[in-house]
C-alpha cells in the first residue's frame, strides 16, 4: 500500500464532513462534472464515464447529477436520439479501499460502480483501452508523484475513445504569489486545525498543504497534457476565495 492510500484510508470516515466545511467544494465539483457531462452528451449512444480518484464518491455524485441534468437539456432538443442512446455508465476508481468503502456505502442509480485501481498502474485490458467517452479527475494529478505524472496522463488518454474528453480539477498556486499566500493562510488557520480537530489526522491535511505548494503550475500541467497526446486543452480558474488557486482543465483525446 502506498503512503497516499494509507493516508486516505485513515481519513476516509471523516472526509465527507471535512469537505462539507469547505465553502464551494461541492459547487466546484458540480461545475467540473457539468463540463464533462455537456461535452460527452452530444453523442447518440451510451456514454461511459470514469471518475478517476473518486474518493468517497463526492465527485461521482456530482457526475451522476450533471449527467441527469445534461440529459434533461438534450431531451428537449433531441428526444428520440437520446431515448435510444441507453443509460450512462459511470465507474469510480480509487487507490484507497477506505475511501471506496465510503463511496460504496451510499445509494447510487443503476450503472454506477466502483473499483480499486491506481492511476498510473491501471490494467488497461480490464478497463478497456479507448473504451470510455470521458474521464473526470478531481484532486488526482497532484497526488501522483511528479516523475510518474506524464506516464499516468498517457495512460488516461489510452482509456479514452477517439474524441473522448478529460476534465481535471486541481489546485495550482505555483505561478501566483497571491494564491500561495491565501493558500498558506487558509491551510494553517483552517484546514490543518480542522483536520486535527475533526479527524485527529492533521498529517493528511499537512500533506494537502504541502502537495499543493509543490504541485505544477497550470502551464506545466498544460505542457504535460500536450506531451501525453491531448489536444483542445484549455483551463480556467473558479470564482470565490479559491480564484487563482483551484483550476479546471479540459483536454481531448484526438479524434481519429
Ligand atoms: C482529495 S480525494 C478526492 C476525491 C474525489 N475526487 C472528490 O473530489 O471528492 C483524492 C483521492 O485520490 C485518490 N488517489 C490518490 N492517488 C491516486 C491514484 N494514483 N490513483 C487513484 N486514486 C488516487 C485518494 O485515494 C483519494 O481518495
Amino acid at each position: 500500500m502506498t503512503d497516499v492510500a494509507a493516508a486516505f484510508d485513515r481519513g476516509a470516515a471523516s472526509y465527507d464532513l471535512l469537505v462539507s466545511l469547505n465553502p464551494g467544494y461541492h459547487r466546484h465539483l458540480r461545475s467540473a462534472a457539468a463540463v464533462l457531462a455537456r461535452l460527452t452528451r452530444s453523442r447518440p449512444r451510451p456514454v461511459r464515464l470514469l471518475d478517476l480518484a473518486c474518493g468517497s464518491g463526492a465527485s461521482t455524485r456530482a457526475l451522476v447529477d450533471a449527467c441527469a441534468e445534461a440529459d434533461r437539456g438534450v431531451l428537449e432538443d433531441r428526444a428520440e436520439e437520446v431515448r435510444t442512446s441507453g443509460a450512462t455508465e459511470i465507474l469510480g476508481v480509487d487507490l484507497s479501499e477506505g475511501m471506496l468503502a465510503q463511496a460504496r456505502s451510499k445509494t447510487w442509480p443503476a450503472g454506477v460502480e466502483f473499483r480499486r485501481g491506481q492511476v498510473g498502474g491501471l490494467d488497461l485490458d480490464e478497463l478497456g483501452e479507448h473504451a470510455w467517452s470521458g474521464a473526470l479527475a478531481c484532486y488526482l494529478v497532484r497526488n501522483i508523484p511528479s516523475d510518474e505524472r506524464d506516464a499516468a496522463l498517457r495512460e488516461v488518454r489510452r482509456l479514452l475513445e477517439p474524441g473522448g474528453w478529460l476534465v481535471i480539477q486541481e489546485y495550482s498556486v505555483a505561478e501566483s504569489l497571491a494564491a500561495r499566500l491565501v493558500w498558506d493562510v487558509v491551510s494553517w488557520s483552517a484546514i490543518i486545525p480542522l483536520g486535527a480537530l475533526v479527524d485527529r489526522n492533521p498529517g493528511l491535511y499537512r500533506y494537502l498543504w504541502r502537495s499543493v505548494r509543490r504541485f505544477d503550475s497550470t502551464a506545466e500541467l498544460v505542457r504535460r497534457l500536450a506531451a501525453a497526446g491531448f489536444t483542445d486543452i484549455r483551463h480556467r480558474t473558479v470564482p470565490g476565495w479559491q480564484r487563482g488557486i483551484l483550476h479546471t482543465f479540459v483536454a481531448r483525446n484526438p479524434a481519429r
